[in-house]
């Protein structure tokens, strides 16, 4: 595995993110904290509850398309950005081996122990397949992936939705500026819909969103050595309509003072207090397409699912 995610660089990453996040009004985290082991555990647990739908409208698109999805890109090399466990990924890799194209997968995560058993599992699925994970951020080392071969990039489960709007353009056209003519982006993206919906998505009933919005605090508390009780934040999801996205948050029941001892750095809560850890943008189609053109991609397919719940857009360099 090529890591550009050291522990000295993810240490001082994420003391950058906690200080300006937790000196701000209102305080915020980044969602990238979300996930060490734990919080990829807790995310797979979503993928597979009732509420979420996402997952299972994007594998049921993947299942009726991948086949053109190979056919059209022609790629030999799939590299995905946020890859996680790769459960869907099989299907790709399914449909390009089948079109007699496939050699290469490169899975990209900023999460090292997830990233290095999915590689795993995957070389030896597919013996042959040559596998490259990359831990690194997506939205700073897009220019150091390998560029072997004919490549799609895919970026799949609506994780483009996590960048606010202006980080969202910048990554999009750093990612178009680094394919060459024949490679091809293929986009996951959750629609627009009826809010209850939307919410319930991100607020389940079994609290296993709850439990992996307060994983960051569990993560802060380990690597920075503060004292976050977990336990004293309550799970916030809200569909902001002005905005088109869902946002969450993490809510303190109570005053409180928190101190982050690898920072020296008190941080004061009042109770009720809340502190943004995420958004999710839901996409209008034609929104999408827009972004993807002003970035310079041409748009090549797009597909929903039947419920018009997710889309996937395939868009050519
Ligand atoms: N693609 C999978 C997982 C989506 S969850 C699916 O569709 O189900 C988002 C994934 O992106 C997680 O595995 C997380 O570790 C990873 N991730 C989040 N921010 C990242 C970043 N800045 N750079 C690289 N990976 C990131
Ligand atoms: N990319 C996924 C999404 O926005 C990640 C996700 C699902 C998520 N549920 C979450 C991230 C809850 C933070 C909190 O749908």
């Amino acid at each position: 595995m090529t890591s550009h995610l050291d522990h000295d660089y993810l240490r001082q990453a994420l003391e950058h993110d906690v200080i300006a996040g937790l000196t701000a009004t209102p305080k915020w985290l980044p969602p990238k904290w979300f996930y060490d082991a734990a919080g990829s555990e807790l995310f797979s647990r979503i993928t597979r509850l009732p509420e979420y739908y996402p997952t299972r409208r994007e594998l049921a698109i993947l299942r009726a398309r991948a086949a053109d999805l190979a056919a059209v890109s022609g790629a030999d090399t799939l590299v995905e950005l946020g890859s996680g466990t790769s459960e869907k990924t099989v299907l790709l890799l399914d449909a390009l081996s089948a079109a007699g194209t496939l050699r290469g997968y490169t899975p990209v995560d900023v999460d090292a122990v997830t990233l290095e058993a999915a590689a795993r599992r995957l070389a030896e699925r597919y013996p042959g397949l040559a596998v490259r994970a990359v831990c690194a951020d997506f939205e700073r080392h897009l220019a150091l992936l390998p560029r072997y071969g004919r490549r799609m990039v895919a970026f799949l489960g609506g994780t483009i939705g996590n960048l606010e709007p202006a980080a969202r353009a910048v990554f999009l056209k750093e990612l178009r500026a680094t394919l060459r003519p024949g490679d091809t982006f293929l986009l996951g993206a959750d629609l627009v819909k009826d809010p209850r919906r939307l919410v319930a998505a991100y607020d389940d009933s079994a609290g296993v969103t709850a439990e992996f919005n307060r994983n960051v605090l569990r993560v802060i508390d380990r690597e920075l050595d503060a004292d976050f009780d977990p336990e004293a934040f309550e799970h916030v999801a809200l569909y902001d309509e002005r905005h088109d996205w869902i946002e969450m948050r993490l809510r303190a029941t109570r005053a409180m003072r928190v101190w982050v001892g690898g920072l020296g750095l008190a941080v004061s809560f009042e109770a009720g207090e809340e502190m943004r850890t995420e958004i999710s943008a839901k996409f209008r189609p034609e929104r999408l397409l827009a972004e993807l053109e002003s970035a310079g991609f041409e748009v090549r397919r797009r597909y929903t699912d039947p419920a018009d719940d997710f889309t996937l857009v395939l868009a050519a360099a």
